[in-house]
């Protein structure tokens, strides 16, 4: 199959059966579109089986092959995202229990027990019939298995592969209480058998209790995840397997689901127009570099949207060229593809309103649809990028057990503790010098990188504290901020002194931290000739964190409260790196001036330099080429200079970038003038 990056989004054709006359208008539609492939029967189960046993596969069968007679591939999906009616009638062990005991009714979906063995066996069953029909079948290229899976189910069932799950962690129940701190409060266990999960009618305050909670959710969906893949398998479906992941979601560990997927896929909204698009950029660019990062390679968007999203609060319409834009940023960032939810915008129900490539108007004459069109031409443009992989100069530590422990504890701030911005502001202040970005947990290696920034590293665990060590040892440059190594794996806090065990590596301890009210902040001001060569100062909010130094050089101090003139950022020679602390809540700018200074005295090149306010940079690369996009998410045009020996793969450029709009640049990679 020669290169290609995917095109294509979520159709449901099961919705319009009995208008056979609109299915050939859909192939009409992909087509014009340049579309070259659908996700398929993600919520097709009623229609596929709708009574226990009786399985109608035939229609699918003929809709896939008359994609495959039109070019159009297709990405299965297994159907366990939402249930049909007989199996909750039948079977009420599927429904989900609350944390309060109730169980739920029939309605909705992505609302089954992760546990019951019946749920698993018609999981199994449906998935062995769809594999052995669609297998083999040549326009089958990828399984899409369920649909973002999330949530959490109470009932008796789970609760017992709660109790086993944490008989295999402990071993002993002595081992349990000790690593849950169960004297307090006179919580002390004597038996596996009288754990209960967390709920608001018992118990919420053991934090061991509730961290090993989220761990076992977590645990439980990734093995319902991996017996669905099982089942394909058995039954000799080799094709790759996706699950579509979310945008900063808190309810699985993604970091270790990934190990059982193929290809990573994930579903992005981003907000465009909310605020400053500019942001809404770079915080969807996170959550790019973060799917990119959980396996080093490139990812799929398995779903965006055209135009308005009708679940988001105001149902804003992308303005002109925002569609070209985020398709491409999802190239830019190392996707392979784009595709829309949904193709055909439903005539009922919950998603009547949402986009789609095909509107209730039914025509191509469409705003939409000629941008959407647009897309399609540009992607068959940029097909060699498919596959290319992208090199980051730097990585941003950001890990979901580190944010379940410390959003669960209570203080320093329970008002708020920002972590989430704060990851935002140091991956803002990288991109806007121009670098690309790894975003990865703490499971990974940082031995590739020459910045590694770590904010709010509350929980050192998988030996981190270990590998900043040797990183900062072997010459990196860590870039560690205020509440960072103050509980272990299992949420116990550290004892003797932290950022645990790198207080030499730092050159400093910690000794308090000051929650400041919504309406209090305090400023960070330069020392007289420090080595970022700092003047401004800058204003910190909600956690300032006072350090004794033991080594390390004060560069900015606090300038008022009580703790005036301690240190507000440090920095400390370490072996043959540097590690620099942040103590407080700094303003966005803080992050953007003083990273720059840290890079710059550094020597690391940026991809462009001067880039101007608005625009976002990215490569990705071949051994040979570098491919370099330059996307300008303001209205207006910007002056942008570009290398002179590239060649413009896409968009127009004549010294400036247009208001909403996008280059890509290819050039060799050895400085070498591009032949065409
Ligand atoms: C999610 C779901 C889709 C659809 C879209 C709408 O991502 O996976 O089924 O509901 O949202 O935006
Ligand atoms: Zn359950």
């Amino acid at each position: 199959m020669s290169k290609k990056l995917i095109y294509g989004g979520d159709y449901y054709p099961e919705q319009w059966l009995d208008k056979p006359e609109v299915l050939e208008k859909d192939i009409e539609f992909l087509k014009a579109a340049k579309m070259n492939l659908v996700s398929l029967g993600v919520f097709a189960w009623s229609e596929l089986e709708p009574r226990e046993g009786e399985y109608h596969l035939e229609w699918m069968e003929n809709i896939i092959n008359r994609l495959y007679e039109n070019g159009i591939s297709v990405m299965l999906a297994t159907p366990s995202g939402a249930k049909p009616r007989w199996i909750a009638a039948k079977y009420p062990e599927v429904l989900r229990v609350t944390d309060k005991g109730e169980r739920n009714l029939f309605g909705e979906r992505h609302n089954h027990c992760y546990t019951s063995p019946v749920y698993r066996e018609k999981v199994r069953i449906m998935n062995t019939r769809l594999a052995e029909r669609f297998g083999k079948h040549p326009a089958v290229v990828m399984w899409h298995i369920s649909n973002e899976y999330g949530g959490e189910c109470y009932c008796e069932l789970c609760q017992q592969a709660f109790r086993e799950w944490l008989e295999r962690k402990y071993g002993t129940i002595e081992k349990l209480n000790q690593a849950w701190w169960t004297r307090f409060w006179n919580h002390t266990y004597t038996s596996f058998e009288e754990v209960e999960a967390p709920s608001s009618l018992g118990e919420k305050s053991v934090h061991g209790l509730n961290l090993d909670w989220k761990r076992f959710v977590s645990d439980q969906t990734i093995d319902f995840m991996k017996q669905e893949i099982q089942a394909l398998r058995d039954a000799g479906a080799m094709q790759p397997c996706t699950a579509n992941m979310m945008y900063d979601f808190q309810g699985i560990n993604y970091g270790k689901m990934q190990e059982f997927v193929d290809v990573i896929s994930w579903d992005t909204y981003p907000l465009w127009h909310k605020t400053d698009d500019i942001l809404v950029a770079f915080d969807n660019g996170m959550q790019h570099d973060y799917m990119r990062s959980l396996k080093q390679k490139p990812f799929l968007i398995m779903e965006s949207c055209p135009t308005a999203t009708n679940w988001q609060g105001v149902s804003k319409l992308k303005k002109p060229g925002t569609l070209m834009n985020a398709s491409l940023q999802t190239i830019a960032h190392g996707g392979d593809s784009v595709q829309y939810f949904q193709v055909r915008q439903s005539r009922g129900s919950f998603e009547k309103f949402h986009g789609a490539v095909i509107d209730h108007y039914g025509g191509m004459d469409t705003r939409v649809f000629r941008e959407i069109s647009q897309v399609g031409e540009e992607l068959e443009k940029l097909a060699e990028l498919a596959g290319t992989g992208v090199e980051a100069p730097a990585a941003l530590l950001y890990d979901v057990e580190n944010r379940w422990a410390m959003e669960d504890a209570q203080g320093p701030r329970n008002k708020g503790l920002f972590y989430h911005e704060a990851a935002v502001k140091s991956y803002q202040a990288m991109k806007q010098y121009g670098m690309n970005v790894d975003v990865i947990d703490m499971d990974k290696s940082l031995d590739s990188y020459r910045v590694v920034a770590a904010p709010m590293l509350y929980m050192f665990r998988s030996g981190i504290e270990e590998k900043l060590r040797a990183y900062v040892e072997n010459g990196g440059i860590l870039i560690m901020t205020y509440w960072s190594g103050i509980v272990d794996e299992t949420d116990l806090c550290h004892l003797g002194g932290t950022p645990h065990a790198l207080t030499d590596v730092l050159g400093l301890r910690s000794e308090e931290i000051d929650g400041l009210y919504d309406w209090e902040t305090n400023t960070a001001v330069p020392v007289q000739e420090n080595a970022l060569h700092i003047t401004k100062s800058y204003t910190c909010s909600h956690l300032c964190e006072l350090v004794r130094p033991m080594g390390a050089e004060t560069l900015m101090e606090y300038g008022e409260d009580f703790y005036a003139g301690k240190p507000a950022l440090t920095v400390h020679d370490h072996g043959k790196g540097k590690a620099y602390y942040v103590c407080a809540d700094m303003e966005a700018e803080f992050y953007t001036d003083i990273y720059k200074s840290i890079f710059l005295k550094a020597g690391i090149q940026p991809l462009l330099s001067d880039i101007p306010e608005g625009v976002e940079v990215c490569s990705r690369c071949t051994e040979e080429y570098e491919y370099i996009f330059v996307q300008n998410y303001s209205e207006q045009p910007v002056k942008v200079s570009i290398p002179e020996n590239g060649e413009l793969l896409s968009g127009q450029y004549d010294g400036r970038l247009a208001g909403r709009s996008s280059i890509v640049l290819k050039k060799r990679k050895d400085g070498g003038v591009y032949e065409v």
